[in-house]
């Protein structure tokens, strides 16, 4: 079978890239590289360096005619998102409108879509949200997020194009960029590993729900084969501040001299964000299975690699 992986130079997309390799699809990976790396993609999938608003998408698609695409291309920063949502707009709702169109002509039997359970739901009234709970995003990034999924129940409701909208928590693992804004754990593993301070934004307090790229990686694997269509919450139901993080950080790494070092508060940044993944269990068989004490270890060991004489410059 066929797989076209849009963003599959980057961080998740390349993970997801890797597992369906091992497994024997036939894997077909777009990207601009605007954040992603070449060298992150399976030299087994067919590369193209492409932007998914390029009308010149649709020769790919006519030429590889995948069965499934996996969308994963996006403008992945929510404070970008803020100083600049018509950007974010362009990318993220017409980008993505630009593959649904492609795939309702070429047929494609189903998309799982990267969408994002920290933002659609916007300040939680209930912990964790259940793919029920009101859908009031407070960032353009989340509103672009919503906007497709809403997009995808148009192309399936009326042309049958099947699609899982997996509504990730905070994803965190290898090959997460260090540089941008978004991802706390490789910002403070990348920092700890150059020997410098991690900075806490605000008190600290701010709560998220961290799942480990390797059981987002699974969820994608099980929503190829499942009937179900719809959304569903990719997350593990446990809420860790911002402060926790840096403690269990700092023990993992072992840099004692490290302080809890605060700055200032990011401007509308989400208070707390969990996700409730019962539905991904139920129709997916789907559990997160890497605890976060482990999955920190794992991250951090790997941060520790990759900047061993300086190769993770950007
Ligand atoms: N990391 C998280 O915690 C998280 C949480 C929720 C949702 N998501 C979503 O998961 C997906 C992957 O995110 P990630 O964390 O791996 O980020 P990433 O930046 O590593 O991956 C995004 C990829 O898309 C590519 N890209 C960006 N704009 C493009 C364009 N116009 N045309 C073609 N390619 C383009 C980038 O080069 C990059 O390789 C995104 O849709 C993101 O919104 C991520």
């Amino acid at each position: 079978m066929k797989i076209l992986v849009t963003g599959g130079a980057g961080f998740i997309g390349s993970n997801v890239v890797d597992r369906l390799i091992l497994e024997g699809y036939n894997v077909v990976v777009v990207d601009n590289l605007s954040s992603g790396k070449r060298e992150n993609v399976d030299s087994k999938a067919k590369f193209y360096e492409a932007d998914i608003r390029d009308s010149r998408i649709s020769e790919i698609f006519e030429t590889e005619k995948p069965e499934i695409v996996i969308h994963n291309a996006a403008q992945i920063s929510v404070r970008d998102s803020v100083k600049d949502p018509i950007y974010d707009a362009e990318v993220n709702i017409i980008g993505s409108l630009n593959i649904l169109e492609l795939c309702k002509r070429a047929g494609v039997k189903k998309v799982i879509f990267a969408s994002s359970g920290g933002t659609v739901y916007g300040e939680q009234k209930i912990f964790p949200a259940s793919e029920d709970h009101p859908l009031s995003p407070i960032s353009p990034y989340g509103v672009a997020k919503l906007a497709v999924e809403k997009y995808l129940y148009y192309y399936y409701f009326n042309y049958g194009l099947k699609y899982v909208s997996l509504r990730y928590a905070n994803v965190y693992g290898p090959r997460q960029d260090p540089h941008g804004e978004a991802g706390v754990v490789a910002i403070f593993c990348s920092r700890l590993v150059e020997g410098k301070n991690p900075v806490i934004n605000g008190d600290g307090k701010q709560t998220r729900d961290y799942v480990y790229v390797s059981d987002v990686v699974e969820a994608n694997i099980n929503a190829i084969e499942c009937d179900f269509v719809g959304e569903l919450n990719i997350g593990t139901g446990k809420e860790t501040d911002v402060v926790e993080l840096f403690y269990m950080l700092k023990e993992i790494s072992g840099k004692n001299d490290v302080e809890e070092v605060h700055g200032p508060p990011m401007e509308g940044e989400q208070r707390r964000s969990c996700l409730d993944y019962e539905k991904a269990k139920l129709v997916l068989g789907w559990e997160p299975i890497v605890k976060l004490e482990e999955g920190l270890k794992l991250t951090y060991h790997w941060f520790k690699e990759i900047f061993k004489g300086g190769k993770y410059n950007k």
